[in-house]
């Protein structure tokens, strides 16, 4: 490393809410080949997004189902509207030349919210169908032989049964991703927004569907320093090159922080995540 480098830390944590660190050689810094670009590119925050949100969704369409999806195929997923889901989206796209589809909930947002949310997701977020799960009746998935409704509208748009299926927020939504799969297919489960079960016994006895887990940190501790340099650097090149952008972002001066989780409790449209500018006024 020299003076002027731009690094992200190696490992997960180090770093984090302070404001100088020592570490030792083993939790080495990862240099970005192309920081400068990066920072022209999109300004000095916005990277503050890209990699855990895109190395999660990375690391999700290639490590639990390797050469399973092929160009053409659907992925489907809920908390579409997430940092993370942004990602999943353009990245599917990008590098396996998959179709999106996401579920996101309508909550509290207006009609005029709705359609400004689709809108973004289908342009920015490369996704080909946006279901609101609000509008989707009831699917505990235990019989095998009823379509689900979310298979029903995929088969109208023209999209193939989903392989892959990623999950952030179980219940009633993860439910509804289980009922779409084909026969094999994968359910990635990495967050629990809703913080409720869902039940599976049917789909994994008849359709041979497979529930499995994802953890980032536990891979960015797990892998080699040339996979976490490969990784990060990847998402630099693609953000430089205009294949992907980074999550949407409001930034806030750390002094600020109570009017900033006051902004993210509000409710938006468009999601954005909250970046603190630590810099000391
Ligand atoms: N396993 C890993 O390695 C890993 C890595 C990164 C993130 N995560 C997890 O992934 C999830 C998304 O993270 P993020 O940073 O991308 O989140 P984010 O940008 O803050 O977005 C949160 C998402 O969750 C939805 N949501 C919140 N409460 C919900 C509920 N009760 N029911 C349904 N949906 C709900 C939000 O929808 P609305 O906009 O409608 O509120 C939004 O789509 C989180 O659970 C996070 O912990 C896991």
């Amino acid at each position: 490393l020299s003076v002027g480098d731009y690094v992200v830390p190696g490992r997960p944590g180090l770093g984090t809410m302070q404001s100088h660190c020592t570490a030792s050689k083993k939790d080495r810094w990862i240099k970005l080949d192309r920081g400068m670009q990066l920072f022209e590119k999109c300004g000095n925050f916005a990277p503050a997004a890209l990699f855990q949100t895109g190395g999660t969704a990375y690391r999700m369409l290639h490590d639990p189902v390797e050469h399973l999806i092929r160009p053409g195929d659907t992925i489907v997923q809920n908390a579409g509207n997430s940092a993370v889901g942004y990602m999943i989206g353009q990245l599917a796209t990008h590098l396996l030349g998959a179709r999106v589809v996401s579920l996101v909930r309508r909550g509290n947002r207006t009609e005029e919210q709705c359609e400004q949310l689709v809108d973004e997701l289908r342009t920015h977020g490369q996704n080909e169908l946006v279901v609101f799960e609000d509008d989707l009746p009831e699917d505990n998935g235990s019989n095998p032989n009823t379509k689900s409704a979310l298979r029903v509208l995929l088969t109208e748009h023209g999209l193939k049964r989903p392989k892959l299926a990623l999950n952030a927020v179980g219940g009633r939504s993860a439910q509804h991703l289980i009922s779409c799969l084909v026969e094999g297919g994968v359910m990635v489960t990495y967050g629990g927004m809703s913080r409720k079960p869902f039940g599976a016994a049917a789909p994994l006895i008849f359709r041979d569907i497979k529930l499995v887990g994802y953890w980032h940190s536990r891979w960015m501790t797990r892998a080699s320093v040339q996979q976490r340099r490969r990784l990060i650097n990847d998402l630099v090149e693609m953000v430089v090159n205009d294949n992907v952008t980074p999550p949407p972002i409001k930034v806030f001066p750390l002094a600020s922080f109570a009017e900033a989780l006051q902004w993210d409790q509000s409710g938006e449209a468009i999601r954005r995540k909250v970046v603190f500018d630590c810099r000391e006024e």
